[in-house]
């Protein structure tokens, strides 16, 4: 019998194992970060006393993310992978979302699709080494005051207020932040967030018309990272940004599929994603 329990820290050790398996480079970090911002949102499945499974989720408003769906491999296709997700689904309806975003592989499109969800458009997961470029706008690192214009222009990008995250992560004085302003006018941010050997760039949001300052905003945080190894998960039709990073020895490592259940998230921004996991 299958029964679901929230996730605690006694499981971040269960999670990370199984995460694994999929090479998802999880750490115990990874899930004490997802539970403290979502304490109720994070699962774990059973299949009579044995842990078989995890989701996690995080709420942002009307708008919510789903993400570290896993289910052990002994344990696939008996129902364990949709009871999960509904109960995900479940926790994120009832705290008042009305969109909940994932990222998936292409090869389980029909899996989500089983449960509702759509498909909204193709991602790519990049990898390379970070990589001096001279950057040709005046960049400005992010100050405290500037935390409520990105707040503002990233709830007009995303949907959903993703406050609660974006304080934790421009606090955070290990990663690198910063805005480009116009006339004092905010349009556009992006943050490196750097741990000691890697570093994840996203999220980012910049006005579409200004395209070219946002591939120079990547450029600038890129040649702070002084040749770490960096990530980032753009949209596919972001082309002139890929074709940047593969001209600088960046690989295309997995494309994946953007899903929404409920009505999607329209935007014209340029957008990098701040994890998998959250959107
Ligand atoms: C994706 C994943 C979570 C699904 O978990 P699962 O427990 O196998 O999910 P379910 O059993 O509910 O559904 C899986 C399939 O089994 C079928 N199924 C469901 N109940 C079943 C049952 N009682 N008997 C036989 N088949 C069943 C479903 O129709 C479904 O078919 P589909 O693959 O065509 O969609 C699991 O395959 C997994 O952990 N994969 C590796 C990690 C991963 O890819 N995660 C998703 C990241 S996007």
């Amino acid at each position: 019998m299958f029964h679901i329990e929230n996730m605690t820290p006694k499981d971040f050790e269960f999670a990370v194992r199984l995460s694994n398996t999929m090479n998802w480079e999880a750490t115990k970090e990874d899930f004490e970060f997802i539970t403290n911002l979502e304490p109720n949102g994070c699962f774990v499945l059973y299949h009579d006393s044995e842990r078989i499974g995890i989701a996690t989720t995080i709420s942002f408003g009307q708008v919510g993310w789903l993400g570290n769906v896993i289910i052990r491999e002994n344990h696939r296709g008996k129902g364990g992978g949709s009871l999960i997700v509904r109960k995900a689904m479940d926790y994120l309806t009832n705290v008042g979302v009305k969109t909940i975003g994932l990222y998936s592989y292409i090869d389980r499109i029909s899996f989500y699709t089983r449960l509702g969800f759509k498909f909204d458009s193709k991602f790519i997961v990049m990898k390379g080494d970070a990589f001096f470029e001279p950057v040709e706008f005046p960049f400005k690192p992010v100050s405290k005051d500037d935390w409520p214009a990105i707040e503002c222009l990233d709830r007009k990008c995303f949907g959903g207020s993703r406050s609660k995250l974006l304080e934790l992560i421009l606090s955070d004085r290990s990663n690198i932040c910063y805005v480009y302003t116009n006339d004092k006018k905010l349009l556009g941010y992006a943050v490196a967030k750097v741990s000691n050997e890697t570093s994840e760039i996203g999220p980012m949001v910049c006005q579409r018309e200004h395209t070219n300052a946002a591939l120079n905003l990547i450029s600038k945080l890129l040649g702070n990272l002084k040749r770490r190894e960096v990530s980032l998960c753009l949209p596919e039709k972001e082309t002139e940004i890929r074709n940047f990073l593969m001209q600088h020895g960046f690989r295309e490592q997995l494309v994946l599929a953007r899903m929404f259940y409920g009505a999607p998230i329209v935007n014209d921004f340029v957008y990098v994603a701040e994890s998998l996991e959250r959107g």
